[in-house]
């Protein structure tokens, strides 16, 4: 049966060894109390900056700081290496995690440019031809009331699934003068990313046929937040079922969260995350019911990433947030992007490939 405690984070008896790579904010905000309230061991880490490390492992309690990345893939202890690092470099550090023979779980986005898709293809292929796992850390799928969706959905309670619906009914965190402002579509690129990658799951069953995106400064945005306040995607799969993302702008409102919306043919599955807001109906042809929801994707989420990993290592099978599957999820959001550039006409993420692979051709990658 499924119930509120299906959605928390399931780990093996035996969790692995896990070495942190990268002491930066998300790291000690996310990753190491969720680890610590999980019971997850972290036997060593190391960032670009030593110090860094140090002040991380003394706050957490890790006995060992590597001054390298090498030398802490080398660490026999580290079975699982944990990127915590941004996008730049992520190919080259996951291939040196599967040269060592590491299993890897890599923060989101995978990969933010088309043209690093043939190498993280050619990493993955080598990876699975030697048994490793690489995952990505989607822990938004382990947001209670989202991953309860997602079993829910697995289960047939509301049928197949018709549309799913996201408003983002919350102000943004401050973006103006941080590096993320300087991403291209940053909404689109690298903000909604969860949403996107949720919105896949839900309507797994169905391929991406057709994004259409576009963002759009809002009423009274400062000069200096130069990327879009406000965005919009429309996915559409070929199912028929499809999919609507909104970002109005930076909300004001006292309550607020991110409501969501699943409709089904038999059924319907309203919720929402963020800001305590976190809350989940299934309105189906029995009835009523609400769950009593535990934790939060904050950080209960980034336990789930892990100990899905860590279970599958132990049960010797893909991980659900594989980089294989979050790879449709990683082209669809290409798509957005691709389609708020040329003005919201819709894109179809086969294109994309397309495009690259004659650019290929023409040695132009
Ligand atoms: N909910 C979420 O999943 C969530 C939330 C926030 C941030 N993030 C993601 O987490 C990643 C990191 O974000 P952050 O805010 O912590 O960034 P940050 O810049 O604060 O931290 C990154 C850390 O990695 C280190 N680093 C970078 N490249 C390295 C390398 N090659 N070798 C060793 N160390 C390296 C840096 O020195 C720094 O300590 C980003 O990709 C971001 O999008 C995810």
């Amino acid at each position: 049966m499924i119930d509120a405690l299906s959605a928390r984070p399931r780990f093996p008896a035996a969790p692995l060894g896990v070495g942190l790579v990268g002491a930066g904010g998300i790291a000690r905000s996310a990753h190491l109390p969720a680890y610590r309230a999980w019971g997850v061991p972290v036997v060593a880490v190391a960032s670009r900056r030593r110090a860094d490390a140090a002040a991380l492992a003394a706050d957490f309690g890790i006995d060992t700081v590597h001054d390298s990345v090498a030398e802490l893939l080398a660490d026999p202890r580290v079975e699982i290496v944990d990127l915590a690092t941004g996008p730049t470099g992520r190919v080259d550090l996951i291939e040196a995690a599967v040269a060592a023979g590491t299993h890897v779980l890599a923060q989101k986005p995978l990969i933010s440019h088309e043209s690093e898709l043939p190498r993280l293809l050619r990493v993955l292929d080598e990876a699975r031809e030697r048994g490793i796992r690489v995952a990505v850390n989607q822990n938004a799928r382990w947001a209670p009331a989202w991953r309860l969706a997602t079993l829910l959905i697995r289960d047939g309670r509301i049928g197949e699934v018709v549309g799913v619906t996201h408003l983002h009914d919350k102000p943004l965190p401050p973006l103006a003068g941080t590096p993320f402002d300087d991403v291209p579509h940053m909404l689109l690129n690298d903000y909604l990313v969860h949403w996107v990658d949720i919105t896949r799951c839900w309507l797994e069953g169905g391929r991406v046929d057709a994004v259409a995106a576009s963002d759009h400064r809002v009423p009274r945005q400062p000069a200096d937040a130069r990327n879009p306040w406000g965005a919009d995607i429309r996915i559409e799969t070929s199912t028929g079922a499809g999919a609507s993302i909104r970002i109005v702008g930076s909300a004001r409102t006292r309550g607020g969260g991110c409501p969501f919306w699943i409709h089904g043919t038999e059924g319907t599955l309203r919720g929402s995350i963020l800001l305590g807001s976190d809350r989940l109906q299934l309105d189906g042809p029995e009835g009523t019911e609400d769950f009593a929801l535990e934790g939060q994707w904050f950080t209960d989420g980034f336990a789930g990433a892990m100990g899905e990993l860590q279970t599958a290592i132990a049960e010797r099978r893909e991980p659900e947030n594989s980089a294989e599957h979050v790879l449709a999820s990683v082209r669809t959001t290409f798509a957005a992007v691709r389609s708020a550039e040329l003005g919201g006409v819709p894109v179809h993420p086969e294109d994309l490939e397309l495009t690259r692979a004659l650019q290929g051709r023409n040695g132009a990658a």
